[in-house]
This record gives structure tokens, C-alpha cells and sequence, in this order.
């Protein structure tokens, strides 16, 4: 279940999230000259996003809420001296407190849902009229090397679902009622030391073992040496590794 996964990694992600990290720093470039009475934070996991906010809007109440338990216990410890910020257990796809917030934010975290229409239809209706909701996500383009590599290696045991396309979350936002003001996508590849240090960084992120890069069943040793080899192999460049991440990073409003 994703919220185990990530509850796992909420020790490590951190070291090894610099995608994430980018990402969030545009999700905050992308809100407007506001300063909301409250904020509404989903998927904060270990906070990355939720740091930037405090240093843009300190003393704004956050209600910050992550699917995976773990991940609210460790970031609520890590941010006791951030009493703005209310940390809760809750789904994206259906959280729901009564009130509606002027400002929505979320990145790197709302491509793992299974419905996405359901999930925005629900944001719009937690989003103030007039309000905006800034929102990063990781696209289908990401970790392409892996998974074609993994396609060869184990073709029966490739992800049966993927990470959404740009075309189709732009819809989903649309169909969902949001006014598109502002976006952002773009193809970035990211250096790894080697093979080894990749897949290591990816794991610690939480992202093996769902969809973005583990399959029905995960690879067998075997697998994963001629994995680690072939990498090495195809996609390194000046003694070190790349992996593709697409991202994008969307500025919303509600009528
Ligand atoms: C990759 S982390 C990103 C964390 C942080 N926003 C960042 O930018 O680094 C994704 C987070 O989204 C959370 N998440 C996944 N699905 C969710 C859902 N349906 N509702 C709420 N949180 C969810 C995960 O538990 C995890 O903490």
C-alpha cells in the first residue's frame, strides 16, 4: 500500500529527493503576491515543500495532509518548533474538513493516486473561490532508462499502471472546474554517481515498489545484477549515471 512505502522511507528521502526539491521550489514560485490566512498542503511527506512555505508565509497556518502515518509522525517530530503547522493522516482523493482553503499547494505527490479526476475534483471543492491551488507533478517521461531497461530485463514484470502524461493531467484539472493561469513542464536528467547509487537513491524515496519503477513482483537477484549492469552500461556519461525526470508544475484558480 503507498502509504507503507513511503511510511518506510521516511528516514532516508530527504538525502536523495533533489527532483522533489526542484520541484517544490517551483511550486512556490508559481503562487502569486498573496498571503493566505491558511494553507493546504497534499502529500507533504517529509516536509521539503512544506520548509519553503514557513520561509514564505511564516506564522500562516498549514493543515498539511499525508496518506502515510509514518510520514506525519516523523515530520510532525521534525517540525515541533513549527506550531502553525497541523499535521493529519488523510487521502487526498477524499479529505475533507468543512473548509475551504484560499491557497492549495502539493508537489511530488499527487501522481501516485489511482483516480487523478476524482482527487482534483475533490481539491477544487476543499479551494476558496477565488483562490489558487499550486501543484507540482512527476510525469510519465520519469525514470524512462529504468523502465525500458526493466521491460527487457523482466518484461512480465513491468508496472501495469504509469505516471500520468502532461495532456492528461491538464485535463483532469480542466474537466475538474480549474481555471489553468500558469504552467511549467520540462525534461531534466539527473547525475548519479553510478548504477548502484541510482537504484539505492530511487529505493530511499520510496518510488521501488510502485508505479513509477517496481512491477507486479519485484526482480529477482539475477535481475537486478544484469539491471544494475546494463544501467552502467547504456546511460552513463563522465563517470557517472543520468535518469530522466518530467515534471510539471501548474498555477490554478477557481471562479
Ligand atoms: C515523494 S513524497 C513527496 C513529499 C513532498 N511533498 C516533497 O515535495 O518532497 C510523496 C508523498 O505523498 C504522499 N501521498 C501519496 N498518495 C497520497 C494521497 N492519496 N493522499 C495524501 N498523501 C499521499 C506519500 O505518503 C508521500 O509522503
Amino acid at each position: 500500500m503507498i502509504g507503507d512505502r513511503f511510511s518506510a522511507a521516511a528516514e532516508t528521502y530527504d538525502r536523495h529527493a533533489r527532483p522533489q526539491l526542484a520541484l517544490a521550489q517551483s511550486v512556490v514560485s508559481m503562487i502569486p503576491e498573496i498571503y493566505p490566512e491558511q494553507i493546504l498542503e497534499l502529500g507533504p511527506g517529509t516536509g521539503q515543500l512544506t520548509r519553503l512555505l514557513t520561509e514564505r508565509f511564516p506564522e500562516v497556518l498549514i493543515d498539511a495532509v499525508d496518506i502515510a502515518e509514518k510520514m506525519i509522525e516523523h515530520s510532525r517530530a521534525k517540525f515541533s518548533r513549527f506550531p502553525q503547522i497541523n499535521w493529519m493522516i488523510g487521502d487526498a482523493q477524499t479529505f475533507w474538513n468543512g473548509d475551504r482553503y484560499p491557497l492549495i499547494v502539493s508537489s511530488s505527490a499527487l501522481h501516485w493516486v489511482s483516480d487523478l479526476q476524482k482527487t482534483f475534483e475533490n481539491v477544487f471543492q476543499c479551494l476558496e473561490p477565488g483562490g489558487c491551488f499550486s501543484l507540482g507533478m512527476m510525469l510519465q517521461g520519469t525514470l524512462k532508462e529504468l523502465h525500458a531497461l526493466r521491460k527487457e530485463i523482466a518484461p512480465e514484470k513491468t508496472p501495469e499502471i504509469t505516471l500520468p502524461t502532461y495532456e492528461e493531467t491538464k485535463d483532469a484539472l480542466q474537466s475538474a472546474g480549474f481555471i489553468l493561469e500558469r504552467r511549467k513542464h520540462s525534461e531534466e536528467e539527473i547525475i548519479y554517481d553510478d548504477a548502484k547509487a541510482f537504484l539505492k537513491a530511487i529505493h530511499e524515496q520510496g518510488v521501488t515498489g510502485g508505479k513509477v519503477s517496481s512491477g507486479n513482483a519485484p526482480l529477482n537477484r539475477a535481475e537486478l545484477s544484469q539491471l544494475v549492469a546494463d544501467y552502467q552500461d547504456l546511460h552513463a556519461s563522465d563517470d557517472a549515471v543520468f535518469a530522466t525526470y518530467e515534471t510539471a508544475t501548474f498555477l490554478l484558480t477557481k471562479i
